[in-house]
């Protein structure tokens, strides 16, 4: 199963911005089928655990702050080779490294501020879909 689903979440800014329907229309004009999505806003405390891989870094502040400030959208996708065609389409983290066409090129502000999350990997995949669904959401 995991082999072939990745993650998603659009951040706040891209919420904000009003970027849901476009994004979304881009995931599945690219062959994406959305198996669970739901609205929804994440605690510090989610935050945290979420991107504890990164706690070290010196960035960790303003990320816990920026992807807990409004709602995003988190989504689990299928699609063959999901996690890393789903890189693709979302682009280099820094937008100004992002190719042409994709989302963070389109829609993403900074390195930071960056509009979509996309696993990186398929047990992170596995991982972060249960932390955001359960596993009767995502049938
Ligand atoms: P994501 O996990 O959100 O899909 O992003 P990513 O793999 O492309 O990048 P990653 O290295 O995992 O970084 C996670 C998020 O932290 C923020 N960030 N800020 N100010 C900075 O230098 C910086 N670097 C990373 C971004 O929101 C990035 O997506
Ligand atoms: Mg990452």
């Amino acid at each position: 199963m995991a082999t072939n689903r990745t993650f998603t979440m659009l951040k706040p800014d891209a919420v904000e911005k009003g970027h849901i329907g476009a994004i979304l229309e881009q995931i599945n004009s690219s062959g994406f089928r959305i198996v669970a999505m739901k609205l929804t806003q994440m605690t510090q405390d989610d935050a945290r655990i979420f991107y504890a891989v990164h706690k070290e870094r010196p960035f960790f502040g303003e990320l816990v702050e920026y992807m807990t400030r409004g709602p995003i959208v988190a989504a689990v996708l299928e699609k063959e080779n999901a996690v890393e065609d789903f890189r693709t389409l979302i682009g280099a983290t820094n937008p100004d490294e992002a190719a042409e066409g994709t989302i963070r090129k389109k829609y993403a502000a900074s390195i930071g501020e960056n509009a979509v999350h996309g696993s990186d990997s398929n047990e992170n995949a596995r991982i972060e879909s249960a932390f955001h669904f359960s596993g009767r959401e995502m049938f």
